[in-house]
């Protein structure tokens, strides 16, 4: 029998909590490892950069912006939002409404006061929980989700059946290999590329995001989307890396160990000097069985050098007998070059990209920009 709603709260675990937690999970997630290699690597996660300072819960705090043009805030403030992941349930206690329930009562933590004020909070459900100290007042949140569109929008803060995260364009593209190799506008692209490329390292590649994520601030001094909000994740402090880590148990087994994870067009100025507005970042999941693949976490190109950095990334990709490149919400300036390679740019069936926002505005007006895949968690 389910217990009653009204006597279920949210906490943070304690590390034995975590630690039972994850022998739960590992049925539904531990693909391809053991139990011990599964803690492991999710007890050297709790370490980097991305989790540092309490910021993972199993939801992660990370840094965003927030361009808010109806109050006439052209300059991009910073705000905070989280990305929510493993959503789970022991199978001895599914369909009782718990996962439901707990996604209700996460708006509650989550959420600024003003935003959702206690005195509101449903009185057949108990006592509001109570925000840790180190949680902090969000702008946003957002997940992947893998159970449909449904489940997690109909967890409003209310109960209400529409009121949770909204299924915003989870759009992916992806090339084929190495059929890929034979395309003549990729082969023409690599031909008469015009450009010096860098290859980066990890740390490089962490200065690399640094970089973008300041053009991201000017570039959202415009209103791209048209809408009069705008918001996004940050990729640094740890949030693009956390696929390479989380990954790493695989491929650091690949001969040679591979030792670039981005790739950025080299400036005018000396070979050293990179020019952040063309690059590229990625990871690589290479699980058998399943077909090997390089996902793009990021991707920032203008239409005229695309083609030439794509075909870079998929020579990279060729070493490391990739099936498959993906790259999550690539721009609508990109996807026709994308076709004209050969890839195919589609609605995505799994981990689906799902907002929910915590700002007083409505949600038609608020545009989630960088929907990528650096962001997944
Ligand atoms: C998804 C999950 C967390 C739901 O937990 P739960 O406590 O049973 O959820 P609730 O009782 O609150 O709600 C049950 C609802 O979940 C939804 N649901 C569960 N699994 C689903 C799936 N694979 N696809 C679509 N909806 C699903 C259904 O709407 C179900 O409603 P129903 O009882 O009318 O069929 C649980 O099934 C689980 O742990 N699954 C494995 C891990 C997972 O896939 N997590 C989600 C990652 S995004």
């Amino acid at each position: 029998m389910a217990l009653p709603l009204s006597s279920l709260t949210l906490f943070p675990a304690t590390p034995a909590q975590v630690y039972e937690s994850r022998k739960r999970s590992f049925v539904q997630w531990g693909r391809g490892v053991s139990l011990e290699a599964y803690l492991r690597r999710d007890a050297r996660m709790d370490n980097h950069e991305v989790a540092r300072d309490g910021r993972l819960t199993t939801w992660y705090r990370r840094e965003g912006l927030l361009a808010n043009r109806q109050e006439g805030k052209n300059i991009p403030q910073k705000v905070f939002g989280y990305g929510i992941a493993s959503v789970f349930t022991p199978t001895e206690h599914r369909k009782k409404g718990y996962a439901r329930h707990m996604m209700r009562l996460l708006h509650w933590i989550l959420a600024p006061k003003l935003k959702l004020p206690v005195g509101t909070f449903p009185p057949e459900w108990g006592a509001p929980p109570e925000r840790p100290g180190h949680i902090f007042e969000a702008a946003f949140s957002v997940l992947y989700s893998d159970v449909g569109a449904d489940f997690y929008a109909q967890c409003g803060p209310y109960g209400e059946s529409n009121g949770g995260w909204i299924l915003t364009e989870p759009t992916a593209t992806t090339w084929s290999l190495p059929t890929i190799f034979e395309n003549e506008t990729l082969l023409a692209a690599k031909e008469t590329g015009q450009l010096a490329w860098k290859w980066l390292g990890g740390s490089s590649t962490n200065e690399i995001w640094d970089a973008d994520a300041k053009l991201f601030a000017d570039e959202m001094k415009t209103a791209a989307t048209g809408k009069p909000i705008e918001v996004t994740f940050l990729p640094q402090k740890g949030v693009a890396g956390f696929q390479y880590h989380r990954l790493q148990y695989f491929w650091e087994k690949l001969e040679p160990i591979p030792k670039f994870w981005s790739i950025c067009a080299q400036s005018g100025s000396g070979e050293d000097a990179v020019d952040p507005t063309t690059f590229a970042s990625w990871t690589l999941d290479i699980r058998p069985p399943d077909e090997n693949a390089l996902i793009i976490t990021r991707l920032r190109a203008r239409p005229e050098h695309f083609l030439e950095l794509l075909a870079q990334i998929l020579e990279y990709a060729r070493q490391y007998k990739v099936d498959r490149v993906e790259v999550w919400g690539l721009p609508r300036e990109l996807r026709e070059l994308a076709t004209s390679t050969g890839g195919k740019t589609f609605a995505r069936d799994d981990h689906l990209s799902s907002f929910k926002s915590y700002l007083k505005e409505k949600p038609e007006d608020i545009a989630w920009i960088h929907n990528e895949k650096f962001c997944w968690c």
